[in-house]
């Protein structure tokens, strides 16, 4: 069986969650996709939700299968978001931002009274590291900012090489938010309470790819079926 289908076997299983009425985040990435397009069939049948997007990738998906949308504003507590992830480890500590939307996903998560993770298998592994570590940026000081990065880094015992993220057009990649992204190549992060406060010292920093203790529960999909970490169903 191949990666997608268990990314859709996990949305599946998270679409069990939603029940009429709920207030529903919408995560980015292929995975989220999955979920958005599942919610959409649902939708159509006559499930009747609000759902708030975190990138425009999925607004633009949603928009299209006629799911009613809101936003923050509006509707600034949700009951549920679903969301994927580029690793999880047993602690449910993630690294997200693969796809770029780390800001919007972790307002709309810290917005949400249960955070549900959907992956395939290749996403859980035992240490946070391996997958380069997203952290969005403002545009001014793009150079002191990674400097800043890479010191701070260092003494939390994290190194390696800090990417400015280069889109196909071979331009910085701009964000939602518009801002930039460094991709960081720790390679192992052991302390990620440590990094995630040390890179939230950093001025120039908009919020990086660490969202620890925000999972309520994974599930992971693979050879062995399903997998729940956290809170169960
Ligand atoms: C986007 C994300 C995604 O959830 C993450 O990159 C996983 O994506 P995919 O499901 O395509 O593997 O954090 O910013």
């Amino acid at each position: 069986m191949s990666s997608d289908t268990w990314k859709r076997q996990a949305a599946e299983k998270a679409l069990t969650l939603v029940k009429p009425g709920l207030k529903i985040g919408l995560g980015t990435g292929s995975t989220a996709a999955h979920f958005v397009d599942l919610l959409g069939q649902r939708v159509s049948a006559g499930l009747q939700v609000l759902c708030v997007s975190t990138s425009e990738r999925t607004q633009a998906q949603a928009r299209a299968l006629s799911i009613p949308l809101t936003t923050l504003d509006e509707t600034p507590h949700l009951d549920l978001t679903v969301d994927g992830a580029d690793e999880i480890d047993l602690d449910m500590r993630l690294v997200k931002g693969g796809g770029g939307a780390l800001l919007r996903e972790k307002i709309v998560a810290a917005a949400s009274e249960r955070l549900v993770v959907i992956a395939d298998e290749s996403k859980l592994v035992p240490v946070l590291g391996a997958f380069p570590l997203p952290v969005e940026v403002v545009r001014f000081g793009l150079a002191a900012t990674r400097a800043l990065i890479g010191e701070l880094a260092a003494e939390v015992g994290c190194q390696g090489h800090i990417r400015l993220r280069m889109g196909a057009d071979a331009q910085p990649v701009v964000t939602d938010g518009g801002n930039y992204i460094f991709d960081c190549a720790f390679g192992r992060i052991e302390e990620a309470e440590a990094l995630d406060a040390a890179l939230k010292a950093i001025p120039g920093v908009v919020e990086n790819g660490l969202f620890l203790g925000m999972a309520d529960t994974a599930i992971i999909a693979g050879a062995g079926g399903l997998r729940i970490l956290g809170d169960q169903f």
